[in-house]
């Protein structure tokens, strides 16, 4: 079975993505994280997205980085080439690079090829923008996870730790990130028209979580 998630930065997704997994008992693909690899990588290789040549020398790095999805003593963890980068991943610098080497059509075509030989070896939560859209249509049930932007920056700072004073800059730098996710050209972010739409604005985690166990339940059984 394939539950596919989807929706914005900030949602809650990761999150109620990783506690539906655990609770179904199904393996966790956070599709985000391997163009946070890609992104990552192609900044030590001192690859500047924007220049001549740039999108072959990601699109072989999407297609060959050995990106590894591992459960290590109760957490879940990212291995580049068997480098543990769950944390490096998360710079606010790569998750700019990230949104920006996700537009690339090349890198793109490589991780969805990926994403569809993961999923059909599991039963699985994928997490992602297109997974109900491009990566599988067909998925079993479609989640698409929103929230205000106030909400998602609130929750942001809150998360991350930074001072209330930069709750401004949290939320233009969320804001640019869906304009860049929903503005691109290649399999922008949008709702699947058989997606289920789960505005989490008002709600709490474990209400979220509630809500979308008994979706996947009703739509199992
Ligand atoms: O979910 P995230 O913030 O870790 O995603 C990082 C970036 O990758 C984000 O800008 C959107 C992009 N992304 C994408 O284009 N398609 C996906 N399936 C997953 C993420």
């Amino acid at each position: 079975m394939i539950v596919a998630m989807d929706g914005p930065a900030g949602a809650g997704k990761s999150t109620v993505a990783r506690l539906l997994a655990e609770r179904l008992g199904f393996r966790l693909i956070d599709t985000g994280a391997m163009y946070r690899c890609v992104a990552l990588e192609g900044h030590r290789r001192g690859i500047d997205t924007f220049a001549a040549g740039a999108h072959e020398q990601l699109g072989e790095i999407a297609r060959t980085l050995p990106i590894d999805f591992r459960f290590l003593d109760g957490l879940n963890r990212i291995l580049l080439a068997g480098e543990d980068v769950t944390e490096a991943i998360r710079t606010a610098e790569v998750s700019k690079a990230a949104s920006e080497v996700s537009a690339v059509p090349a890198v793109r075509t490589a991780l969805v090829d990926r994403q569809r030989i993961l999923g059909a070896a599991n039963d699985c939560v994928m997490e992602g923008r297109d997974i109900g859209t491009v990566v599988f249509p067909e998925a079993d049930i479609k989640l698409f996870l929103t929230a205000s932007l106030d909400a998602r920056s609130r929750r942001r700072v809150v998360q991350s730790g930074v001072h209330a004073s930069a709750s401004a800059e949290v939320t233009r730098e969320i804001a640019d990130r869906d304009a860049r996710d929903m503005g691109r050209a290649v399999a922008p972010l949008r709702k699947a028209d058989d997606a289920i739409e789960v505005d989490t604005t008002h709600l709490e985690l474990d209400q979220v979580i509630d809500l979308v166990l008994g979706l996947v339940t009703a739509r199992r059984s």
